[in-house]
């Protein structure tokens, strides 16, 4: 595993790095079009985060100034996220960037960046649903009143590390009525998850429950199931709750006892998906897994989740998944899906796949130390 950490980040250094000279002072990486074309995105789409965040996650393993130039680089671009209150990406975006930023340099004025930004995103919180909206847009066909994805659940570590970082109960408060709320609407019998709940804002009651990137509103969509065991145990780390864990657990047990999962362990990018073995895999949802598992194992350990990230690491790792130097438009993974149902960013690298893969091996550098 050492010699694989050491192959990716070298890998990535040299992708990354070359990746940069793509881009504009407004424009970050998005992923690769169908005919294999490099698509950026502008700062507001809510994956602008995730390339600065693996500048940094490089720029930590190899302390090179000219890595940690880059990064600060396009950190800065997000400046005005901070001021976002029209969706709940502000936490994935700002967190991944300035989260790492502050968290590797200590700089005060990226810090303050953070704390704006918790608290625009705080503003979608509704106290009547115990939920922060996701969307403020309606799908097509759909009458929402007040859509939450499972996907927010990644937004709450804004929150909760602003909350500690200020002193300022009010957003912990907020993270943990939302998670608390998600733990009693948005999961099956099963404990897999739903993609999206819709609540009525004024009195809290569940208006429908349904997907809108997995095959079916009964179905489980691959990443939302990992978004889900991520989201839970980062909340266990700034609240020390044994509820979070519990669900975290309960997550890992419906995705690693699917009979769907691939002998791998990365998923196809729906475990109802209608063709299994035919249908895509994405490892996205591999890569978040593996990250949130071995934090996961530092709180329970003995129950085998850094074995089975282990294992998640050496297939993404592979020539399977991981890409040479010099192809796939300077991403580092392969085989990630961004939404079937919209035809959109299937079977090509996303950032975030790359973005949760950098992160889970220095989560296993650090456990192993
Ligand atoms: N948060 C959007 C996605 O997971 O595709």
């Amino acid at each position: 595993m050492e010699a694989l950490i050491d192959r990716v980040f070298t890998v990535a250094e040299q992708q990354y790095t070359a990746m940069d000279t793509r881009l504009t002072e407004k424009t970050l990486p998005r992923t690769l079009s169908a005919d294999g074309e490099f698509v950026p995105s502008n700062i507001y789409w809510w994956c602008s985060g995730f390339y600065p965040g693996s500048l940094w996650y490089i720029y930590e393993y190899t302390r090179k100034d000219a890595v940690k130039t880059l990064a600060e680089k396009n950190t800065l671009k997000l400046d005005s996220i901070q001021y976002v209150t029209r969706d709940h990406d502000v936490g994935f975006q700002l967190n991944c960037s300035y989260g790492n930023a502050f968290r590797l340099t200590g700089n005060e004025a990226y810090k303050q960046v953070l704390y704006q930004g918790a608290k625009s995103l705080s503003t979608r919180f509704n106290p009547a649903a115990g939920v922060i909206r996701s969307w403020d847009f309606v799908r097509k066909g759909c009458d929402w009143k007040f859509p939450v994805i499972i996907d927010n659940m990644m937004n709450l570590e804004l929150l909760l590390s602003m909350s500690k970082a200020y002193a300022d109960d009010s957003l912990q408060n907020i993270a943990c009525t939302h998670a608390n709320t998600t733990i009693q609407h948005h999961f099956r019998d099963d404990y897999s998850t739903y993609h999206l709940v819709d609540y009525d804002p004024e009195t809290g009651a569940v208006r429908g429950k349904q997907t809108v990137q997995g095959f079916s509103d009964d179905s489980s969509w691959s990443r939302g199931q990992a978004w889900g065991l991520y989201g839970y145990t980062m909340c266990y780390r700034y609240t020390h709750d044994q509820k979070y864990l519990d669900m975290a657990e309960k997550i890992y047990n419906f995705i690693f006892n699917n009979p769907n999962l691939p002998e791998d362990l990365v998923p196809y990018w729906d475990f109802d998906a209608p063709n299994i073995p035919n249908e895509p895999r994405d490892a996205s949802a591999a890569a978040c897994t593996a990250s949130a598992l071995y934090e996961l194992d530092g709180y329970r350990p003995g129950n085998h989740y850094k074995e089975i990230a282990d294992k998640i690491m050496e297939s993404l790792g592979s020539p399977a998944y991981r890409a040479e130097v010099g192809t796939n438009g300077n991403f580092i993974l392969m085989h990630s899906v961004g939404s079937i149902p919209h035809g959109q960013e299937i079977d090509v690298p996303l950032n975030y796949a790359d973005y949760y893969f950098l992160e889970a091996l220095m989560r296993k550098r650090d456990l192993e130390k």
